[in-house]
């Protein structure tokens, strides 16, 4: 078990060797400074008004396949905007539109989304029990026993049921659209069913 949580650890620190530590060490900074974060809080919610279309007002989506952003770690978001501009992660839209905010916006609009709070959605509460179940299992080790995340591994908790579901089934069937090898293996031994029965618990938590 041991050896497997280092092994985890491994993985985790070298599937980060790609990111860009500037423009991180840049936003934590930002993070340890408030009177900067409230600026770029501001600028943020500025640089991101076309987002606003499919991510929604202060980053809580409408539609079902599109992501929440709002109280999303910082560090995540500012990590997979850096993957749609390199192509590492792929989405027809994203890998186009991230391309249009520079360096220093990336880092205004993952501190912009950070800040705002993301309120459970409706579950369907038969299934809830046995999804947290499995995420207590298999999954709390990495995101948190409160699915809130970290620098390194990010929130789950309110996030959509649909989005969950593809993104999960994703990595579990290594499509090559999202590679991560953590992913892969830690969602290798769910059925379809248990994939509902996660997402279901995740959307619901405050
Ligand atoms: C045309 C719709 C659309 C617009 C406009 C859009 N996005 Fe997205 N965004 C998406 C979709 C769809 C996904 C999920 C892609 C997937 O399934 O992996 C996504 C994913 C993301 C993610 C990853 C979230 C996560 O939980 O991993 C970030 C960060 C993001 N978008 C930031 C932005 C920013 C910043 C803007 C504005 C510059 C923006 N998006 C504009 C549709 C859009
Ligand atoms: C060993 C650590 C680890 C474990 C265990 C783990 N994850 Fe993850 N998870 C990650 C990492 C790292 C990422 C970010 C990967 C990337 O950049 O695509 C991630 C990303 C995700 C995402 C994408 C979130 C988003 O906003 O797009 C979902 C959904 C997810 N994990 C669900 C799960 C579920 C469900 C389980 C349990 C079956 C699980 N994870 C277990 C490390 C882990």
């Amino acid at each position: 078990m041991r050896g497997l949580i280092l092994l985890a650890y491994f993985l985790a620190t070298s599937s980060f060797a790609q990111t860009d530590t500037a423009l991180q060490d840049r936003l934590k900074s930002i993070s340890n400074d408030p009177v900067a974060l409230r600026s770029a809080v501001d600028a943020g919610k500025k640089v991101t008004f076309f987002c606003v279309n499919c991510h929604g007002e202060d980053g809580i989506s409408k539609t079902p396949d599109v992501p929440n952003l709002a109280g999303q770690n910082p560090a995540y978001l500012l990590e997979q905007i850096r993957k749609f501009g390199s192509g590492e992660r792929k989405d027809a839209f994203m890998q186009g539109l991230i391309k249009v905010l520079k360096p220093e916006e990336r880092v205004q609009a993952a501190h912009y989304y950070a800040s705002n709070k993301v309120p459970p959605s409706a579950a369907d509460a038969a299934l809830v029990p046995r999804g947290k179940e499995l995420f207590n299992k298999l999954c709390a080790r990495c995101h948190g026993e409160q699915a809130r995340g970290n620098e390194l591994f990010p929130r789950l908790a309110g996030q959509k049921v649909p989005y969950l579901k593809t993104s999960i089934t994703r990595y579990r069937d290594q499509t090559g659209v999202r590679n991560n090898q953590l992913m892969a293996i830690a969602t290798a031994p769910l059925k379809n069913e248990d994939i509902v029965a996660i997402a279901n618990y995740l959307t619901q938590m405050p």
